[in-house]
């Protein structure tokens, strides 16, 4: 399979974009207090396809029913999936995925501030091998001690903290100044485990993964390579893998960067205590062992599936026909939610194979069939069958995320307070406005992307379907998933 073309453009790219990170919120995500689990069931999902199935309909289609066999991933066999948490939220965050998005993964690990069961699986406690003397010495260690000689226990109310205090993340939270400190023995931990692994898959509790799509995605790259595959993010000089949208090292780049992490332990404990961001260090790590970062925006994404806006450009690239990898901030509900969708997409696909192929085998023509691109989920799919169906003109108490006129000085909207009526008329006045939303402070902003959003008391969203439905069509089916 040749090389995606956008790949070929990041090199052009990636000299002229220069990042510039507002990483507050992006990093802010241990623990964080800003998503719900209050998604409900979405009304009137259904899955578009043009053949006559008998499938069951979706309605009755819930994680309840987990069909007991395992779906074949040809490939899986050759990865490590490694799973980083932390005693604060590992038993409220990890169970939904070992019996969701992990249960037909054959090798997988937790690793953790604390070796603990979760749901049956034992986690690995990630700073094993770190030395005392870090451990008793350095602030940042303080939960960890407390947790490995008391337990859950021994965990106080400050432990649980998820206010997002500053722009360098939670700094007084204790859980996420520990995380940052994970990064470095986690890749010892996972090579310790799987040595000949293939590829090493880094993911967080509120990472969803889409294995079919990772296999495709790694389909066209060498794990005999020094690969570091992630969502480019930058910290001053700092190229690296945002953590939290999960990232992939290729059995070279681990091995490498492994190696010259051993050499200088203790350089490489100074600069995790200067730095805040956990994932920045494993960065700088890895080019210093030659390893530099395949920028991989939009197969990974800081964004939920609510949040992510699948029509229009980031970083010069399209999303629309892409296969997304993982989408970040998912809460447990939205992972059985986004679950149970998944599982009726490619349940439908491969009927839809079915069906084609006896159907051509009847008529004696060639088997055309394998030269479609479904077998991934893309963005073009995800909005077609999940976003579109759940969008109203008017939802209460419910947030789009709308950003135009939220901190502009140059704003030209309806004088606060506004109504809603005065938001919508200020939105369809401007041909490329598609939501707003009124806020809580009678704050009218508008938005050109499509968002579905979450629930938010006292917010108001509506949105131009119209609008919708003509960018959809602008946009069209996907001959080809780039
Ligand atoms: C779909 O089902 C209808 C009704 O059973 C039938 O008339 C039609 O021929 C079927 N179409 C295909 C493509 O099988
Ligand atoms: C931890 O250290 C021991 C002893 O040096 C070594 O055998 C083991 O492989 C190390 N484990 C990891 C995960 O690095
Ligand atoms: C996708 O489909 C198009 C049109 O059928 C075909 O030309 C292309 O080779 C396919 N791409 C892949 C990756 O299968």
């Amino acid at each position: 399979m040749p090389l995606p073309a956008r790949y070929g453009r990041w090199g052009i790219l990636a000299s002229v974009v220069l990042i510039l990170l507002i990483l507050h919120f992006i990093h802010a995500d241990l623990g964080s207090s800003t998503t719900q689990d209050v998604i409900e069931p979405t009304p009137g999902l259904k899955i578009e396809t043009t053949t006559n199935t008998t499938s069951p309909s979706p309605s009755t289609a819930t994680t309840d029913h987990v069909p007991s066999t395992c779906p074949p991933l040809p490939g899986m066999e050759n990865i490590l999936v490694v799973i980083k948490t932390g005693i604060t939220e590992a038993q409220d965050k990890v169970p939904v995925h070992l019996r969701t998005t992990l249960r037909c993964i054959p090798h997988k690990i937790i690793v953790s501030d604390f070796e603990e069961d979760i749901a049956g699986v034992r986690t690995y406690d990630v700073f094993q091998n770190v030395s005392e003397s870090l451990k008793q010495s350095n602030i940042d260690f303080a939960l960890y001690n407390r947790a490995r000689s008391g337990g859950h226990a021994a965990l106080t109310s400050q432990d649980r903290t998820k206010v997002a205090n500053g722009p360098s993340g939670m700094s007084d939270n204790p859980g996420w100044k520990l995380d940052k400190w994970k990064f470095l023995p986690m890749i010892h931990t996972a090579r310790h485990v799987r040595p000949d692994a293939h590829w090493f898959v880094f993911l967080e509790a509120d990472t969803y993964p889409i294995w079919p799509n990772l296999l495709a995605w790694l389909s066209s790259f060498d794990s005999a390579d020094r690969l570091y595959l992630g969502n480019q993010m930058q910290i001053g000089p700092n190229l690296f893998a945002h953590g939290g949208s999960g990232f992939v090292l290729s059995h070279a780049a681990i091995h490498a960067a492994a190696d010259y992490h051993t050499a200088n332990v203790g350089e490489w404990d100074d600069t995790t205590d200067r730095e805040w961001a956990g994932d920045c260090v494993l960065g700088m790590l890895l080019a210093k062992a030659g390893v530099g970062l395949t920028w991989s925006w939009p197969r990974v994404t800081t964004q939920s599936v609510w949040e992510q806006d699948m029509l229009r450009d980031g970083f010069g690239v399209t999303p629309w026909c892409h296969a997304p990898f993982t989408f970040h901030h998912m809460t447990p509900a939205d992972v059985d939610r986004f679950w149970e969708f998944e599982q009726m997409w490619f349940a439908e696909v491969s009927n839809l194979f079915v069906l084609r192929v006896s159907y051509l085998d009847d008529i004696g023509a060639a088997l055309t069939f394998s030269q479609t691109n479904s077998t991934q989920l893309t963005y073009n799919e995800i909005f077609r069958n999940l976003i579109r169906p759940t969008l109203a003109d008017h939802l209460d108490n419910w947030d789009n995320f709308a950003p135009d006129g939220d901190n502009k000085e140059d704003y030209k909207g309806p004088k606060t307070p506004a109504s809603l009526p005065d938001c919508a008329d200020f939105c369809a006045a401007d041909p490329e406005c598609i939501q707003y939303r009124l806020t809580a402070e009678s704050r009218c902003t508008t938005s050109k992307a499509v968002l579905r959003g979450k629930p938010a008391p006292g917010t108001k969203s509506g949105t131009m379907l119209w609008r919708v439905d003509a960018a959809v069509k602008r946009m069209g089916q996907c001959q080809e998933v780039i």
